[in-house]
């Protein structure tokens, strides 16, 4: 250890910038690349600046807002179409502050708001990561879709100063001794910063700015935000809707498999898990799922977990039900979520006392029936279970009738769900036009 530090002291010394003379990286900076290379996956960059099929890093994904699509930027050390020329107060500029090399505000379609938690000393190792860890690739940024004078940069300012929090200085710690506490903090910081959670967790305001950016901020924060037709679900106490029901252990399972005994990852969280939660260590996710248990529910009244109820699972057993949501469910749901709605565990999940299905708002449970979804494949669970999309096979009314049957069966609370809810995701979601009878 002693001798690496020195070494490590030596090589800055012998070059000032830590780069041995044949331009390998030393020791220390070796170690710190490595760190930014962790740290990129718990910040998650690369799903949103690779284009499908793209190069890592290269940018041009778009990315949809009401204005119009913004694509990503090239992050690759390439020194002309890439951030090659930005030192690490310029990267720190756009990471944590919202503003580009050159001055003007970015879009908070890069998520700043979250990143300005990042601590300085994190910043720096993402900056030796990007400028050392990662292969340079030339390809040019492309402008956004967004026409004038929607596209004039300057109000993005004004939102920024209105919206943006202040960045952090230097990290939030506790004593060593109070295992508890650091892990809570640990917790915190990576799930309102790096992990950027909120984006899609947290209800947005009349500007798309998110209702809260912390706990402290209110009840808003990971209380349930809808993106691309998902509903990011309430990752508070809540018993129903959120995580009141499920163990820290439920937690790190699914953050790290993308599944367990209560759900499976899809919409845009099978891509979180896949390139980001996954690869984090255990004790990262033990302590997100230590700070999430720490939030308190939205409904302080809702303290009492949904219970299992045997009634319809008897009726469809001896042909008591015919309804034509029971009908449909038998059809096309329970050769793999069974007439007892419990699934098999980590591979269909249980619609019974789901989180999915008891959600107030339906958009996840219509959604994933008309286009269905497959599951990320993991180290920790490698097989990506999918389910078919119903949306050629089955009316508007007919998945309604399904929906509002799962959603009043074996103990769930959820509300009725109409046809024209249906019609509605089907159209917001591009699922195939409705079969005609
Ligand atoms: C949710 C999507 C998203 C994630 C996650 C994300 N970015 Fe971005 N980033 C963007 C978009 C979109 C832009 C371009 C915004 C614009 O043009 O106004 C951008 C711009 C940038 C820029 C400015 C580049 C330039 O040309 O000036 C840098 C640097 C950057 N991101 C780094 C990162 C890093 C590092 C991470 C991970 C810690 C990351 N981004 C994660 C969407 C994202
Ligand atoms: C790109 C958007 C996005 C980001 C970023 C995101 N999530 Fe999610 N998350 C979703 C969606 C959509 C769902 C609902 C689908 C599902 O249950 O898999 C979800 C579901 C979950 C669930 C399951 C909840 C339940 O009741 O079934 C957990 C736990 C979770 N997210 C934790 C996190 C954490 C922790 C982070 C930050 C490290 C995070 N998410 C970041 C979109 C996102
Ligand atoms: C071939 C097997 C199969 C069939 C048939 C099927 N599903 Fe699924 N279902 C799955 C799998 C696998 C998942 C997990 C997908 C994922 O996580 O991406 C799933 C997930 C779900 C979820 C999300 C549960 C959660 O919280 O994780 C709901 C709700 C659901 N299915 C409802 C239905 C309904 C309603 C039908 C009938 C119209 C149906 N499924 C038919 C296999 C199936």
């Amino acid at each position: 250890m002693m001798k690496k530090t020195i070494v490590a002291a030596l090589s800055i010394l012998a070059c000032g910038t830590g780069w041995a003379a044949d331009g390998t990286p030393a020791t220390a900076d070796a170690q710190r690349i490595k760190q930014g290379e962790y740290l990129s996956r718990a910040g998650d960059c690369i799903a949103c600046h690779t284009a499908k099929d793209g190069k890592p890093f290269a940018g041009g994904l778009g990315i949809e807002s009401p204005l119009g699509t913004i694509y990503s930027t090239n992050i690759t050390p390439d020194k002309d179409t890439g951030i090659g020329n930005y030192t690490l107060e310029d990267f720190d500029r756009a990471v944590r502050h919202g503003v580009a090399k050159d001055g003007h505000s970015l879009y908070p379609a890069m998520p700043y708001t979250a990143y300005a938690k990042v601590t300085p000393d994190d910043v720096k190792a993402l900056y030796a990561y990007f400028m050392h860890g990662v292969e340079p690739v030339k390809q040019a940024n492309k402008d956004t879709d967004i026409t004038w004078p929607l596209s004039m940069r300057w109000p993005l300012g004004v939102w920024r100063w209105m919206f943006a929090p202040d960045v952090v200085t230097a990290p939030v710690t506790a004593p060593a001794s109070d295992a508890d506490k650091v892990a809570l903090l640990r917790g915190q910081y990576l799930v309102e910063g790096l992990g950027h959670c909120s984006t899609c967790h947290t209800p947005r305001g009349f500007a798309l700015q998110e209702k809260a950016l912390t706990d402290a901020d209110g009840s808003a924060f990971l209380s349930g935000g809808v993106v691309e037709g998902w509903l990011a679900k309430n990752l508070r106490g809540d018993m129903t809707d959120g995580l009141g029901s499920w163990s820290k252990e439920d937690i790190a399972a699914f953050l790290k498999s993308g599944r367990n005994g209560h759900s499976a990852a899809f919409g845009g969280m099978a891509q979180v898990v896949q390139d980001s939660t996954q690869h984090l260590t255990d004790a990262d996710v033990n302590a997100i799922a230590v700070y999430l248990k720490s939030l308190p529910p939205v409904n302080k009244n809702a303290t009492k977990p949904l219970a299992y109820n045997d009634t319809v699972a008897q009726a469809l057993r001896t042909g008591k039900d015919t309804s034509d949501g029971a009908m449909t469910f038998l059809n096309n749901c329970a050769a793999c979520h069974r007439s007892t709605g419990k699934g098999y565990a980590e591979t269909f999940p249980q619609l019974a006392l789901s989180s999915t299905v008891n959600s107030a708002d339906p958009a996840s449970l219509i959604h994933i029936v008309l286009k269905g979804a497959q599951m990320p494949g993991t180290s920790a669970a490698p097989t990506a279970y999918a389910m078919p999309g119903f949306d050629w096979r089955l009316t508007d009314k007919e998945v309604a009738d399904v929906v509002t049957f799962v959603r009043a069966s074996w103990g769930n609370e959820g509300a009725a769900v109409s046809a024209s809810d249906v019609a509605k995701v089907r159209k917001d979601v591009g699922a195939a036009k409705a079969p005609v009878r």
